[in-house]
Protein backbone atom coordinates (compact mmCIF):
# COMPACT_ATOMS: atom_id res chain seq x y z
CA UNK A 1 0.00 0.00 0.00
CA UNK A 2 1.17 3.69 0.06
CA UNK A 3 1.32 6.29 2.18
CA UNK A 4 0.69 9.42 1.08
CA UNK A 5 1.70 12.03 3.29
CA UNK A 6 -0.19 15.50 1.77
CA UNK A 7 0.03 18.81 2.62
CA UNK A 8 -3.31 19.99 0.44
CA UNK A 9 -5.45 22.20 2.90
CA UNK A 10 -8.63 23.46 1.67
CA UNK A 11 -7.07 26.90 0.44
CA UNK A 12 -6.94 26.76 -3.43
CA UNK A 13 -5.86 30.15 -4.25
CA UNK A 14 -3.20 29.20 -6.16
CA UNK A 15 -2.45 26.43 -9.37
CA UNK A 16 -0.32 25.16 -6.44
CA UNK A 17 -2.56 24.52 -3.96
CA UNK A 18 -5.21 23.27 -6.63
CA UNK A 19 -3.07 20.96 -7.98
CA UNK A 20 -2.02 19.44 -4.26
CA UNK A 21 -5.46 19.20 -3.99
CA UNK A 22 -6.47 17.40 -6.91
CA UNK A 23 -3.34 15.00 -6.59
CA UNK A 24 -4.68 14.25 -2.84
CA UNK A 25 -8.51 13.57 -4.61
CA UNK A 26 -6.80 11.18 -6.97
CA UNK A 27 -4.79 8.86 -4.56
CA UNK A 28 -7.74 8.74 -2.15
CA UNK A 29 -9.86 7.66 -5.12
CA UNK A 30 -7.16 4.92 -5.71
CA UNK A 31 -7.53 3.69 -2.21
CA UNK A 32 -3.75 4.71 -1.17
CA UNK A 33 -3.53 6.20 2.78
CA UNK A 34 -3.83 9.39 2.74
CA UNK A 35 -2.64 11.81 6.04
CA UNK A 36 -2.53 15.21 6.26
CA UNK A 37 0.92 17.46 7.31
CA UNK A 38 -0.38 20.58 8.94
CA UNK A 39 0.51 23.78 7.63
CA UNK A 40 4.45 24.65 5.89
CA UNK A 41 6.83 22.65 7.89
CA UNK A 42 8.46 26.05 9.45
CA UNK A 43 5.09 26.26 11.64
CA UNK A 44 5.55 22.80 13.00
CA UNK A 45 5.96 22.42 16.13
CA UNK A 46 8.11 19.29 15.83
CA UNK A 47 8.20 16.45 12.95
CA UNK A 48 7.15 13.72 15.34
CA UNK A 49 3.90 16.11 16.20
CA UNK A 50 3.21 16.34 12.67
CA UNK A 51 2.66 12.90 11.79
CA UNK A 52 0.78 12.37 15.10
CA UNK A 53 -2.18 11.10 13.64
CA UNK A 54 0.07 8.36 11.45
CA UNK A 55 -0.14 4.76 12.77
CA UNK A 56 3.09 2.22 12.86
CA UNK A 57 3.02 0.43 10.09
CA UNK A 58 3.66 -3.39 10.75
CA UNK A 59 4.88 -4.16 7.65
CA UNK A 60 7.40 -1.49 5.38
CA UNK A 61 5.27 1.09 3.32
CA UNK A 62 6.17 3.04 0.71
CA UNK A 63 5.77 7.61 1.27
CA UNK A 64 5.07 9.83 -0.98
CA UNK A 65 5.21 13.33 0.16
CA UNK A 66 2.69 15.69 -1.82
CA UNK A 67 3.55 19.66 -0.84
CA UNK A 68 5.60 22.11 -1.69
CA UNK A 69 9.74 22.00 -2.02
CA UNK A 70 10.59 21.76 1.08
CA UNK A 71 14.51 22.84 2.42
CA UNK A 72 16.55 20.13 2.77
CA UNK A 73 16.35 19.81 6.75
CA UNK A 74 12.49 19.57 6.83
CA UNK A 75 12.69 16.73 3.78
CA UNK A 76 15.52 14.63 6.22
CA UNK A 77 13.57 15.10 9.43
CA UNK A 78 10.13 14.09 7.65
CA UNK A 79 11.54 11.54 5.82
CA UNK A 80 13.47 10.35 9.48
CA UNK A 81 10.10 10.38 11.08
CA UNK A 82 8.20 8.95 9.37
CA UNK A 83 11.01 5.89 8.73
CA UNK A 84 10.01 5.39 12.93
CA UNK A 85 6.42 4.56 11.55
CA UNK A 86 7.38 2.12 8.65
CA UNK A 87 7.17 4.27 6.12
CA UNK A 88 9.81 4.40 3.87
CA UNK A 89 9.49 7.82 1.43
CA UNK A 90 9.89 7.18 -2.15
CA UNK A 91 13.25 9.43 -2.48
CA UNK A 92 15.70 9.36 0.16
CA UNK A 93 16.99 12.84 1.49
CA UNK A 94 20.18 12.93 -0.57
CA UNK A 95 18.01 11.80 -3.99
CA UNK A 96 15.73 14.36 -3.08
CA UNK A 97 18.30 16.95 -3.12
CA UNK A 98 20.18 15.29 -6.11
CA UNK A 99 17.15 16.03 -8.40
CA UNK A 100 16.09 19.06 -6.93
CA UNK A 101 19.36 20.94 -6.72
CA UNK A 102 20.75 21.93 -10.33
CA UNK A 103 24.31 22.03 -9.46
CA UNK A 104 23.77 18.11 -8.10
CA UNK A 105 22.17 17.39 -11.05
CA UNK A 106 24.19 18.46 -13.82
CA UNK A 107 27.18 16.94 -13.65
CA UNK A 108 25.24 13.88 -13.93
CA UNK A 109 23.32 15.38 -17.41
CA UNK A 110 26.54 16.49 -18.97
CA UNK A 111 26.07 16.64 -22.57
CA UNK A 112 22.29 15.88 -22.28
CA UNK A 113 21.61 19.49 -21.26
CA UNK A 114 23.14 22.92 -22.51
CA UNK A 115 26.59 24.07 -21.02
CA UNK A 116 25.88 25.56 -17.15
CA UNK A 117 28.44 27.20 -14.94
CA UNK A 118 27.99 27.62 -11.39
CA UNK A 119 28.43 30.74 -9.37
CA UNK A 120 27.83 32.00 -5.81
CA UNK A 121 29.26 35.15 -5.72
CA UNK A 122 29.37 38.06 -8.59
CA UNK A 123 33.42 37.41 -8.91
CA UNK A 124 32.71 34.02 -10.48
CA UNK A 125 30.72 36.01 -13.45
CA UNK A 126 33.20 37.36 -15.98
CA UNK A 127 34.74 33.74 -16.46
CA UNK A 128 31.39 31.99 -16.81
CA UNK A 129 30.71 34.80 -19.63
CA UNK A 130 34.16 33.84 -20.98
CA UNK A 131 32.88 30.48 -21.12
CA UNK A 132 29.17 30.76 -22.17
CA UNK A 133 28.95 33.41 -24.77
CA UNK A 134 25.94 35.55 -24.85
CA UNK A 135 23.27 35.60 -24.58
CA UNK A 136 23.06 33.81 -20.82
CA UNK A 137 20.12 32.33 -18.95
CA UNK A 138 20.50 32.84 -15.56
CA UNK A 139 18.33 30.83 -13.05
CA UNK A 140 18.52 29.84 -9.17
CA UNK A 141 20.10 26.56 -8.23
CA UNK A 142 16.25 25.50 -7.62
CA UNK A 143 14.21 27.57 -9.90
CA UNK A 144 13.93 30.64 -12.66
CA UNK A 145 12.52 33.78 -11.95
CA UNK A 146 10.19 32.54 -15.52
CA UNK A 147 7.37 34.43 -14.10
CA UNK A 148 8.30 37.42 -14.22
CA UNK A 149 8.94 36.83 -17.46
CA UNK A 150 11.81 36.44 -20.58
CA UNK A 151 13.79 39.49 -19.55
CA UNK A 152 14.00 38.12 -15.48
CA UNK A 153 15.80 35.19 -17.24
CA UNK A 154 18.00 35.84 -20.17
CA UNK A 155 20.80 38.75 -19.76
CA UNK A 156 22.82 40.02 -23.09
CA UNK A 157 25.08 42.16 -21.05
CA UNK A 158 27.54 42.10 -18.16
CA UNK A 159 25.28 44.72 -16.20
CA UNK A 160 22.31 42.93 -17.08
CA UNK A 161 23.92 39.27 -16.02
CA UNK A 162 25.30 41.08 -12.65
CA UNK A 163 21.52 42.56 -11.98
CA UNK A 164 19.62 38.96 -12.59
CA UNK A 165 22.66 37.10 -10.42
CA UNK A 166 22.40 39.39 -7.31
CA UNK A 167 18.62 39.49 -7.35
CA UNK A 168 18.53 35.41 -7.20
CA UNK A 169 21.48 35.78 -4.64
CA UNK A 170 19.02 37.19 -2.38
CA UNK A 171 16.20 34.85 -3.47
CA UNK A 172 17.09 31.91 -0.93
CA UNK A 173 13.79 29.61 -2.06
CA UNK A 174 14.97 29.69 -6.43
CA UNK A 175 18.68 29.51 -5.56
CA UNK A 176 19.71 28.79 -1.94
CA UNK A 177 22.87 30.76 -2.61
CA UNK A 178 23.60 29.48 -6.26
CA UNK A 179 23.04 30.82 -9.70
CA UNK A 180 23.38 29.11 -12.66
CA UNK A 181 24.63 30.60 -15.95
CA UNK A 182 23.32 28.37 -18.89
CA UNK A 183 24.24 28.77 -22.44
CA UNK A 184 21.00 29.53 -24.54
CA UNK A 185 20.35 27.63 -27.21
CA UNK A 186 17.63 27.96 -29.61
CA UNK A 187 14.29 26.09 -28.62
CA UNK A 188 11.53 24.85 -31.48
CA UNK A 189 8.93 28.01 -30.21
CA UNK A 190 5.26 27.77 -30.36
CA UNK A 191 3.23 30.77 -31.63
CA UNK A 192 1.56 31.50 -28.30
CA UNK A 193 3.43 33.33 -25.46
CA UNK A 194 3.17 33.36 -21.69
CA UNK A 195 3.07 36.45 -19.59
CA UNK A 196 5.89 37.75 -22.22
CA UNK A 197 7.66 34.17 -22.17
CA UNK A 198 8.08 32.35 -25.51
CA UNK A 199 6.90 28.87 -24.66
CA UNK A 200 9.42 26.12 -26.25
CA UNK A 201 7.97 23.00 -27.57
CA UNK A 202 8.86 20.91 -24.20
CA UNK A 203 7.61 18.11 -22.47
CA UNK A 204 7.45 16.69 -18.50
CA UNK A 205 7.82 13.20 -18.32
CA UNK A 206 7.74 11.51 -14.64
CA UNK A 207 10.00 8.43 -13.93
CA UNK A 208 9.62 5.71 -11.77
CA UNK A 209 12.77 3.38 -11.13
CA UNK A 210 13.82 4.23 -15.14
CA UNK A 211 10.17 3.55 -16.21
CA UNK A 212 7.72 6.24 -17.96
CA UNK A 213 5.16 6.95 -15.93
CA UNK A 214 3.20 9.33 -18.09
CA UNK A 215 3.85 12.44 -19.74
CA UNK A 216 2.78 15.62 -20.63
CA UNK A 217 3.25 19.36 -22.35
CA UNK A 218 5.04 21.44 -20.37
CA UNK A 219 2.87 24.65 -20.67
CA UNK A 220 -0.03 25.30 -19.24
CA UNK A 221 -1.35 26.48 -23.20
CA UNK A 222 -3.54 24.99 -25.57
CA UNK A 223 -1.81 24.07 -28.84
CA UNK A 224 -1.80 21.98 -31.52
CA UNK A 225 2.05 22.56 -32.15
CA UNK A 226 2.63 19.75 -28.97
CA UNK A 227 1.42 16.64 -30.10
CA UNK A 228 4.00 14.00 -30.54
CA UNK A 229 4.63 11.62 -33.63
CA UNK A 230 5.38 7.83 -32.52
CA UNK A 231 9.33 8.84 -33.09
CA UNK A 232 9.50 12.15 -31.42
CA UNK A 233 7.42 10.15 -28.60
CA UNK A 234 10.51 7.29 -28.34
CA UNK A 235 13.06 9.97 -28.25
CA UNK A 236 11.52 11.71 -25.39
CA UNK A 237 10.85 8.91 -23.55
CA UNK A 238 14.35 7.30 -24.01
CA UNK A 239 15.72 10.47 -23.32
CA UNK A 240 13.91 11.25 -20.10
CA UNK A 241 15.32 7.78 -18.69
CA UNK A 242 18.71 8.23 -19.49
CA UNK A 243 18.29 11.66 -17.47
CA UNK A 244 16.62 9.57 -14.86
CA UNK A 245 19.29 6.87 -14.83
CA UNK A 246 21.97 9.01 -14.28
CA UNK A 247 20.53 11.07 -11.46
CA UNK A 248 19.71 8.18 -10.29
CA UNK A 249 16.41 9.23 -8.44
CA UNK A 250 13.68 7.37 -8.42
CA UNK A 251 11.00 9.17 -8.70
CA UNK A 252 11.62 11.64 -10.56
CA UNK A 253 10.41 14.29 -13.27
CA UNK A 254 12.28 15.16 -16.61
CA UNK A 255 11.87 18.35 -18.45
CA UNK A 256 12.61 17.99 -22.12
CA UNK A 257 12.61 20.28 -25.01
CA UNK A 258 13.50 20.45 -28.72
CA UNK A 259 16.28 22.66 -30.31
CA UNK A 260 15.22 24.16 -34.03
CA UNK A 261 16.95 21.45 -35.19
CA UNK A 262 14.86 18.76 -34.43
CA UNK A 263 17.06 17.38 -31.42
CA UNK A 264 15.82 16.70 -27.70
CA UNK A 265 17.79 17.83 -25.16
CA UNK A 266 17.02 17.72 -20.88
CA UNK A 267 16.20 21.26 -19.19
CA UNK A 268 16.10 20.38 -15.92
CA UNK A 269 14.81 17.39 -13.41
CA UNK A 270 12.85 17.54 -10.14
CA UNK A 271 12.05 15.11 -7.42
CA UNK A 272 8.61 13.75 -8.62
CA UNK A 273 6.42 14.51 -5.14
CA UNK A 274 7.69 18.59 -5.87
CA UNK A 275 6.90 18.87 -9.32
CA UNK A 276 3.55 20.19 -11.18
CA UNK A 277 1.50 18.42 -13.61
CA UNK A 278 2.14 20.63 -15.88
CA UNK A 279 -0.60 18.75 -18.48
CA UNK A 280 0.02 15.29 -17.39
CA UNK A 281 -2.96 13.45 -15.96
CA UNK A 282 -3.46 13.28 -12.33
CA UNK A 283 -5.21 9.65 -12.68
CA UNK A 284 -2.85 8.42 -15.01
CA UNK A 285 0.39 9.20 -13.18
CA UNK A 286 -0.99 7.91 -10.30
CA UNK A 287 -1.98 4.87 -11.41
CA UNK A 288 0.88 3.80 -12.77
CA UNK A 289 2.58 4.80 -9.93
CA UNK A 290 0.23 2.47 -8.19
CA UNK A 291 0.80 -0.13 -10.54
CA UNK A 292 4.78 -0.09 -10.51
CA UNK A 293 4.22 0.27 -7.01
CA UNK A 294 2.13 -2.57 -6.08
CA UNK A 295 4.57 -5.04 -8.89
CA UNK A 296 7.47 -4.09 -6.24
CA UNK A 297 5.78 -5.43 -2.77
CA UNK A 298 4.12 -8.40 -4.73
N1 LIG B 1 19.61 27.05 -21.64
C1 LIG B 1 18.41 27.44 -22.10
N2 LIG B 1 18.27 27.89 -23.37
C2 LIG B 1 17.07 28.28 -23.85
N3 LIG B 1 15.93 28.26 -23.12
C3 LIG B 1 16.00 27.82 -21.85
C4 LIG B 1 17.23 27.39 -21.28
N4 LIG B 1 16.99 27.00 -20.01
C5 LIG B 1 15.68 27.20 -19.81
N5 LIG B 1 15.06 27.68 -20.92
C6 LIG B 1 13.63 28.01 -21.06
O1 LIG B 1 13.19 28.61 -19.86
C7 LIG B 1 12.18 27.84 -19.23
C8 LIG B 1 12.34 27.89 -17.73
O2 LIG B 1 13.60 27.35 -17.37
P1 LIG B 1 13.74 26.25 -16.24
O3 LIG B 1 15.18 25.92 -16.12
O4 LIG B 1 12.83 25.12 -16.52
O5 LIG B 1 13.26 27.08 -14.97
P2 LIG B 1 12.24 26.65 -13.82
O6 LIG B 1 13.06 25.79 -12.91
O7 LIG B 1 11.81 27.93 -13.22
O8 LIG B 1 11.12 25.88 -14.46
C9 LIG B 1 12.33 26.45 -19.82
O9 LIG B 1 11.12 25.75 -19.76
C10 LIG B 1 12.77 26.77 -21.24
O10 LIG B 1 11.66 27.16 -22.04
MG1 LIG C 1 11.20 24.28 -15.56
Amino acid sequence: MLVVLSQATVQQHTVNARELNQITETARMLGMRVYSLPAEPEHWVDVDAALAYVPVFEQPQTGIWVGYIPKPEHYTALYQAAATRNIWLINTPEQYQTAMEFDRFYPLLDELTPLSCVITELGQLAAAEARLGWPIFVKGAIKSNKEQGWQACVATTSAELERLSAQLLSQPAQARGRVILRRLVQLRMLESHYQAFPLGREYRVFVYQNQVLAYGFYWDAPSEEFVLNAAELASVKNLACEAARRVGTPFIAVDIGQLINGDWIVIEVGDGQFSGLSQVQALELWSQLKAKLEVVAE
